[in-house]
């Protein structure tokens, strides 16, 4: 039987299906995500089939307070502590060695979790009321970007998931930093909406290991990944186009499109608004019909090493 999905702002609706072990998409500050009972593994598998996401790919626990995450995992290092205290709620996942409350779908038989506070109202309050977490991963198609309107979720997963919890525009826009205290120094998985060195400002130095082409634990940090369908070129984009000479083609770019079709991260140059803007204008030129999309990278600071993470990805089909 086919699901109908909705959309819409109602928690009780949510806390009733996510309690029968139904997928509600949720909204966060980075992406939206598709959720379901952490602790049921039945409903959990549901997001893999949804998603089409391969089973070694372990998911991310949601959580609203704290104190949760001394049942989720074995240990809460201080370090990771004080990342919890200074970003939570907020756009950064500690992997941290799991207990035996978290299924095996979860972590994709790793003996680690990954636990996060988003930092949204509606979430915050669905969390909150529930007795057990979420596990969520983006609400995309896997490999496809992330989603970050309710729309671009339904446009995906209508028919898979029984409601879409709609936040309105994801304020950050890019996946949550994903730092590791399950190696012997703290190490960050996956660039994302706290940079590397807000990170290091509360704990010192970290390792930064966001580049291996294969590794099975974190496909989330394969080389080709957040992919449009169109053909997708990161360059210098005036060299770009007067190399390739297409006839239908569009721009991406940082702070103009240099007097071309397409569109603008953030005309004033805000690493920010790149971010809010990344994923919502890739989907926008992605569906709009072009031959190939030129693109181009930003200053690699802050946000910007997320936002060029993100893009590199996409290049690399
Ligand atoms: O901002 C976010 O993190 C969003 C929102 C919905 O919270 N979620 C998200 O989930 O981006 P997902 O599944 O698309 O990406 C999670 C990444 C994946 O690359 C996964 O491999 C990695 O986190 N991951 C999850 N648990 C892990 C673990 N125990 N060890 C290593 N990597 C892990
Ligand atoms: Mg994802």
């Amino acid at each position: 039987m086919a699901i109908e999905t909705k959309i819409g702002t109602d928690i009780n609706r949510c806390i009733q299906l996510l309690t029968k072990g139904k997928l509600v998409a949720i909204p966060t500050e980075t992406v939206y995500g598709l959720a379901a009972n952490a602790f049921d593994a039945a409903a959990v598998a549901k997001i893999f089939e949804a998603k089409q996401r391969p089973k070694f790919d372990p998911l991310i626990v949601h959580i609203a307070n704290i104190q949760q995450v001394n049942a989720l995992a074995l240990s809460f290092p201080e370090r990771a502590k004080k990342l919890a205290k200074k970003f939570w709620p907020g756009s950064l996942t500690l992997i941290l060695p799991k207990s035996d409350k978290i299924p095996d779908i979860v972590s994709a038989g790793l003996d680690t979790v990954g636990i996060r506070m988003p930092n949204h109202r509606l979430s915050l309050e669905l969390l909150q009321r529930l007795d057990f977490p979420l596990a969520a991963p983006s609400a995309n198609p896997f490999g496809y970007i992330s989603p970050t309107t309710a729309q671009h979720v339904f446009n995906q997963l209508e028919g898979k998931v029984d409601y879409i919890l709609d936040g309105g525009h994801c304020e950050v826009g890019v996946e949550s930093t994903i730092i590791s205290f399950a190696e012997r120094l703290p190490t960050v998985l996956r660039m994302g909406g706290i940079s590397v060195e807000e990170i290091e400002t509360e704990i010192g130095e970290v390792l930064v290991k966001t580049k291996s082409e294969s590794n099975p634990a974190a496909p989330g940090m394969l080389l080709s990944h957040y992919a449009p369908k169109t053909r997708f070129i990161l360059g210098n984009i005036e060299e770009e186009i007067f190399k390739q000479k297409p006839e239908n083609y569009a721009v991406l770019g940082f702070r103009s499109t240099y007097g071309h079709e397409g569109k603008t991260l953030s005309s004033s140059g805000s690493l920010a608004e790149a971010a809010y803007n990344l994923f919502s204008h890739l989907r926008a030129l992605d569906q709009a019909g072009y031959e190939v999309i030129f693109a181009e990278e930003v200053p690699e600071m802050g946000l910007g090493r997320a936002i060029n993470d993100r893009l590199r990805r996409a290049a690399n089909r």
